[in-house]
């Protein structure tokens, strides 16, 4: 069981468990996750949701083996998962247990709530594999940073810690690794006290400006990422991660 799902207390709890592969995110679990986001906005007892991962990793990422074998034309298995998290109208609090690599972190800015591990280090490293940034995040991370420290994260892919998170306007708070979750989940538990119907109306109309635009933004990147997952220059760096060897861009 990769992804475990609970609820408690008007919490659905959505936790990535694969730490053998550093909770790498295969085609099979960005649908469980998706199914229990849409299953958590139908069900009137959950109040919120709670995203986590595993002592010392949130999440590598896409599964890269999975990268690989993406056939030409398909639909991303991860836009299934990004299209559940933009249409949750309730309150979704993000629980940064450690590492948050690639869409990792790019799901953390369509969260509501972002709490990281002080032990955590986030990165966009799509450049480095070839890729582009995806769902929305080449719009979002310029707008929420600046272009400059934008293209830190997004170009070099330079990784950075929770409390640059936090400066950028990624997270809300950095908490020691053993009090990340119950912090996250008290947050999460407050919306119990609150009146459902004025935080989804409040959640919907914060996200509306964006909201069309995103979209936009992630039909555009995904033709370009779709393309890019077959050039040449990913294929290299597919097999540098299996090889544990760096890449050589050089014959580019
Ligand atoms: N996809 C597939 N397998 C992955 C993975 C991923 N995204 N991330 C880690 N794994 C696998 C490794 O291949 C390794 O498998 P093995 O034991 O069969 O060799 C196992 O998980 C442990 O990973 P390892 O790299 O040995 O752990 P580490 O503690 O040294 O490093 C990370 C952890 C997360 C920093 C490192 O695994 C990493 O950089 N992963 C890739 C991140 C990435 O580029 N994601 C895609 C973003 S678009």
């Amino acid at each position: 069981m990769s992804i475990k799902t609970a609820t408690l207390n008007g919490v659905a709890t959505i936790e990535i468990a694969r730490p053998e592969k550093k909770n790498a995110l295969t085609g099979a679990m960005y649908r469980a996750m998706a199914d229990a986001l849409d299953a958590a906005k139908a069900d009137a007892a959950v109040r919120a949701v709670l995203i986590t991962g595993q002592p010392g990793i949130f999440t590598s990422g896409n599964d890269i083996e999975d990268f690989a074998r993406r056939q030409p034309g398909t639909e991303s298995p991860a836009l299934q998962l990004m299209r559940a998290l933009m249409a949750c109208d309730k309150p979704v609090v993000a629980a940064v247990t450690g590492a948050a690599i690639g869409i990792g972190t790019t799901l953390l800015l369509h969260c509501d709530f972002v709490y990281v591990s002080d032990e955590a280090r986030l990165a966009m490293p799509f450049v480095g594999l070839g890729l582009v940034p995806e769902f929305a995040s080449s719009l979002i991370v310029p707008q929420l940073m600046g272009n400059v420290r934008a293209a830190e994260k997004l170009l070099l892919g330079d990784p950075f810690t929770g409390a640059d998170a936090v400066e950028c306007g990624i997270a809300n708070a950095v908490l020691p690794a053993g009090e990340v979750v119950n912090h996250a989940r008290r947050i999460a538990e407050r919306f119990n006290a609150l009146p459902p119907g004025a935080v989804r109306d409040s959640k919907t109309l914060m996200r509306r400006a964006r909201a069309q635009l995103a979209l936009e933004t992630i039909a555009a990147e995904g033709e370009v990422f779709g393309n890019r997952l077959r050039s040449p220059e990913a294929q290299e760096a597919f097999s540098a991660f299996f090889q544990k060897r760096k890449p050589d861009f050089s014959k580019f």
